[in-house]
Formats: structure tokens, C-alpha cells, sequence
């Protein structure tokens, strides 16, 4: 890290800019961190979080309730299908460790001790802490603390753009699918299988095939495996649909939301539950059935508050056809991307695109300098104005949701120059 030396501070934020102390404005071309919905400073966020803060700015969840708090599980379970009831938390990392405990405590609840494996996809990711970590195995990220990990049972995702040798996509998406098939007839002790729902996203963009995901959760229900799905970075409109386990028709046991819960405006995550996991958990003081889980934030009144406003706001301002009109703008630039000489693919769905470097398109061999990448994107998107990060050899655009058509425009078009440039650095180091 010693190479950032210094970093631009940030003071304002407007719409969909970055504004930093020497007045440099930047297109926030990841949303913040992939939660931005409708740009920076948005009054009617902001005002729902000072009305709300003159109220109550915060009071335990804990033998107590909230209005905002009861009013968004009230919303939360009316958008997600099959769901029932909603634990709180701060962050997308704890949302996942409810998961996963949620799912696993359940099995010894209903007296089945033998459920305790977990199985998941491999590259996925599903936060920072131990327990997402262990789920979500990006060996880059994670490799240094492997050892400390429990483990997991892990499956391959079909990716487009690396088949192997001697199958067709097609075949492919069988055999993976057939691969997690035979695991499960021969293994009764899988609790839950844990994956990200419609796509990967730090793991690689790795969008999954049409049907893939209902095939899972199909067998899932076949062999008697909960199904918990990760919608933190993908629902919420960035695949183009609110809850994307709709689109893809496979309704979870335990779905957790994050990051644009709130607008962006603040930290909140949310894990759901159907009726089946949240009705294990009732019974007498005695039987010990309740999930001894809870953070000092959880259900936080303004946070709520401004969740509850972003929801009123989506369906005021019909979000979520307005991002299926405006991603289209990124396929008018598809062509012009892979005719850069480093770009090998591109995958892209809703208002998320991932870029692909490599040094040769034939071999398709990622482009691995040694200086980090993210770095060069970063001054040179900084000179193009507009902020970027890379994951590995990923360019990652993830714009806030309600980006105009033209601001979308100028982020694409700054994006090419910004490849173009910084290829010369990335093959000389
Ligand atoms: C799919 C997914 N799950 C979980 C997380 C963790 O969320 P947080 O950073 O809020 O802990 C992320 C963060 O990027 C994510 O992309």
C-alpha cells in the first residue's frame, strides 16, 4: 500500500459527481462502493434523515421496536417473494453471518445434527468477515487467512468466456450443474448452499447462464438443502430487476440485502427469511431455539427511515424501468470496447459491466503488472474525470442506478479513453 502515499479527499457530493477539497469534480463510476441509487445529496433522502434524526437517532432492537424499523421489514417482505421476516444488521458482511447462521441453526432447531456442511460457488464473495469469507473463497483476497476458514463444499460457475477444452457452453452449464447433482446425492449432511444471486460481482462478473441459478435452487429443494442467496451488490435494480431472484425463478429459503437498501445513505443490511426457517426459531424460553445474534446498530430508526424513503422513491420514479432503458446505453459501446487490443470480454447486465484486461485476446491470459492496476485506473480516470476501481484485471463500472442516459454516455466514453491510456502503462510494467 505504501505506493498511495496520499489520498484526495472527498467534501461534497451532487448528483452523480465526486467534488473533492481542490474542487476536481469525478463521475462516481462505482456508486460508492456499488450502493449509490439515486446520486449524492438527494433531498429527499437527506430530509428523511434529518426528520427522522429529531426523533429517535437510534434505540436497541433488543426487547424493544422501532416505527421505521417495523415499517421497512413491513416493505422489505412485500417486494421479496416467499420471504417472511427480516433480522437486521449494519453491513453486508453480518448479513451473510446471519445467513449462514440462520441456515445452520435451523437444521439442529427442527433436531437434525448431522446438517452442518455448507456448499457455495467458487470466486464468490459475500463480505470481509470469517464467516463470508469462508463461503465466498476469492483467493486473492482471502488466501492469507485459508487456514483459520471452515470449509466448504465449492462448485464451479460456468463462465462464457473460459470453456473448457472439448465442451460447448452448453455442455458446460450441464456438467457444472451435474457435477453439484451427484455431490448432493451422495452427501446428506449439506445445511445450505450459499450463493450470489444472478451474478458474481468482485468475484469477476461472472453473470450466470439463463437458468442456472433456478437449476440450483431446484435441486436444492430436490435434496433438502436450504437456499440462501446473496442479493447485497445485486438486487435492488443493479441487475435491472428489484429482487432478482424473481427474474431468476428461484425463490431462497434466506435472502439477504445491502448497499442500496439505504440509497447509499447510510449502513444497513437486511437477512429475510421464509415462513419455514422463521417458524424453527419459536418455542419456549427453555429450548434455546432463538438466534443469539444481534449488533449494537441493528434496526438503527434513521437508517430505516431513509430505506423506507428510497423504496417510496423507486416506485414514485418507476426505477426500475428506467434502468432497463438507460443500461442499453452500455451495448452501443460494446463493439468500440473489444476493439481495444487489452479488452478480452466484456460481461454486463442492468448498470453493472465488468472489463476484462489480458495481454493477448488468443491466449486470453489476464494482464497480471506489476504495479497495481487499480492505481493506474484511478489517475488515469482521475485525469478523464471520473472515479474508477478495479478488481484484479477487471475494469468495474457500477454507476449509481438512476445515472442519466448522457451521464452514462460520458462515464463509457471516459472509460475507453482511460483504457487506452492506461494500456501503455499496464504492458511497460
Ligand atoms: C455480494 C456481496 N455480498 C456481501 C458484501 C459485503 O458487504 P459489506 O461490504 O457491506 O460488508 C458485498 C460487498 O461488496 C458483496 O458484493
Amino acid at each position: 500500500m505504501k505506493e498511495w502515499g496520499s489520498f484526495d479527499t472527498i467534501t461534497k457530493g451532487k448528483g452523480v459527481w465526486l467534488i473533492d477539497s481542490k474542487g476536481n469534480k469525478l463521475l462516481d463510476g462505482v456508486a460508492s462502493m456499488w450502493c449509490n441509487v439515486w446520486g449524492h445529496s438527494n433531498p429527499e433522502l437527506v430530509k428523511a434523515i434529518t426528520t427522522q434524526s429529531k426523533k429517535l437517532q437510534h434505540a436497541p432492537l433488543f426487547n424493544l421496536t422501532n416505527e421505521p424499523a417495523e415499517k421497512l421489514a413491513d416493505n422489505l417482505v412485500k417486494i421479496s417473494p416467499g420471504m417472511y421476516k427480516v433480522f437486521y444488521s449494519d453491513n453486508g458482511s453480518t448479513a451473510m453471518e446471519i445467513a449462514i447462521k440462520l441456515a445452520l441453526q435451523y437444521w439442529k432447531n427442527i433436531g437434525d445434527e448431522k446438517k452442518t456442511e455448507i456448499a457455495t460457488l467458487k470466486n464468490g464473495y459475500h463480505g470481509d468477515t470469517f464467516g463470508a469469507m469462508s463461503v465466498g473463497f476469492v483467493p486473492e483476497f482471502f488466501g492469507k487467512f485459508k487456514k483459520q476458514l471452515f470449509s466448504t463444499i465449492q462448485f464451479s460457475v460456468p463462465n462464457k468466456y473460459r470453456i473448457p477444452k472439448g465442451f460447448t457452453f452448453l455442455d458446460y452449464q450441464n456438467h457444472c450443474l451435474e457435477n453439484i447433482e451427484k455431490r448432493f446425492t451422495k452427501n446428506s449432511n449439506i445445511a445450505a448452499f450459499v450463493m450470489e444471486s444472478g451474478a458474481q460481482v468482485a468475484g469477476g462478473v461472472m453473470i450466470y447462464p439463463k437458468g442456472f441459478q433456478k437449476k440450483i435452487s431446484n435441486l436444492c429443494k430436490k435434496y433438502n438443502i436450504l437456499f440462501v442467496l446473496d442479493e447485497i451488490a445485486t438486487g435492488f435494480g443493479r441487475l435491472g430487476s428489484m429482487v432478482q431472484y424473481d427474474e431468476q425463478k428461484s425463490i431462497p429459503d434466506i435472502v439477504a440485502f445491502g448497499k442500496m437498501l439505504t440509497g447509499g445513505y447510510l449502513t444497513m443490511a437486511a437477512t429475510l427469511t421464509n415462513k419455514k426457517i422463521y417458524d424453527s426459531y419459536l418455542g419456549e424460553f427453555n429450548d434455546w431455539k432463538h438466534l443469539f445474534h444481534g449488533h449494537t446498530y441493528t434496526g438503527n430508526p434513521i437508517a430505516a427511515a431513509v430505506a423506507n424513503e428510497n423504496l417510496k422513491m423507486y416506485k414514485k420514479n418507476n426505477l426500475i424501468k428506467k434502468i432497463q432503458k438507460t443500461s442499453k446505453i452500455f451495448e452501443k459501446f460494446y463493439q468500440e470496447i473489444l476493439e481495444i487490443d487489452i479488452v478480452g470480454d466484456i460481461r454486463h447486465k442492468g448498470m453493472l459491466m465488468g472489463i476484462e484486461l489480458v495481454t493477448s485476446k488468443k491466449k486470453k491470459t489476464p494482464i497480471h503488472p506489476k504495479k497495481s492496476i487499480n492505481k493506474i485506473f484511478f489517475e488515469e480516470g482521475k485525469k478523464n474525470g471520473i472515479y474508477l476501481r478495479t478488481l484484479g484485471n477487471i475494469v468495474m463500472l457500477v454507476p449509481p442506478l438512476a445515472i442519466s442516459e448522457k451521464e452514462l454516455d460520458f462515464l463509457l466514453n471516459r472509460t475507453i479513453k482511460t483504457i487506452k491510456v492506461a494500456k501503455s502503462k499496464l504492458v511497460n510494467c
